[in-house]
């Protein structure tokens, strides 16, 4: 199965961003129910592995995060673009790690990319035509630092994704919450 680990975002961030997303007239926007910061890409794993990995998150004190999403940024090298929000939070570099550590633990072989926190509100097709190009480039002018007040994350899903021809769908396999 394909699947990752992420982080759910606070409650209060969701309405906003839902609102920004609204603005946006070009690309795909994702889903309020599918928004989330990837901790950890796990790629094809075995059931067994996924297993691992949920006894790996449910045994670990995952510390507290404090989450502040702020800045938008067109990325996606290598991959179909993606409008993104740039996150940061005390917490957040350490729960990244423990995570991987645990992954890998589970023997689960993880790419060996900088980790750049980022929530991805829109996804594009990989040849933007030029006035998509021009739309995206007003919305960011206008939206570009976009930010949020810091609030708490309440937890971290193991993720199942299965790909589908209308775009991902995220099934939750286990949820674990944030204790400090
Ligand atoms: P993205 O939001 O930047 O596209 C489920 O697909 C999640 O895993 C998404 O958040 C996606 O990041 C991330 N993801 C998908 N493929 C990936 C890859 N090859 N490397 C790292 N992250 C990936």
């Amino acid at each position: 199965m394909r699947a990752f680990v992420a982080l759910d975002l606070p409650e209060p961030m969701l309405q906003p961003l839902a609102r920004l997303q609204a603005g946006l007239s070009v690309g795909r926007p994702v889903p309020e129910k599918n928004l989330h910061l990837t901790l950890a890409f796990l790629g094809e794993v075995s059931e067994a592995a996924a297993y691992e990995v949920a006894e790996g998150l449910a045994a670990a004190r995952l510390p507290a995060v404090t989450l502040a999403l702020s800045g938008l940024a067109p990325l996606g090298s290598g991959r179909a673009p993606v409008l993104a929000i740039e996150a940061a939070g005390d917490g957040l570099a350490g729960l990244h790690t423990k995570v991987m550590r645990i992954a890998r633990e589970a023997g689960v072989e993880l790419a060996r990319t900088r980790f750049r926190p980022h929530v991805t509100l829109a996804r594009f097709p990989r040849d933007l035509g030029a006035k998509e190009q021009a739309r995206l480039g007003e919305f960011l002018g206008l939206n570009g630092t976009f930010s949020l007040p810091p609030a708490p994350a309440p937890s971290i899903t193991l993720y199942r994704s299965h790909l589908r021809p209308e775009g991902a769908e995220y099934e939750p396999l286990a949820s674990f919450p944030l204790t400090g």
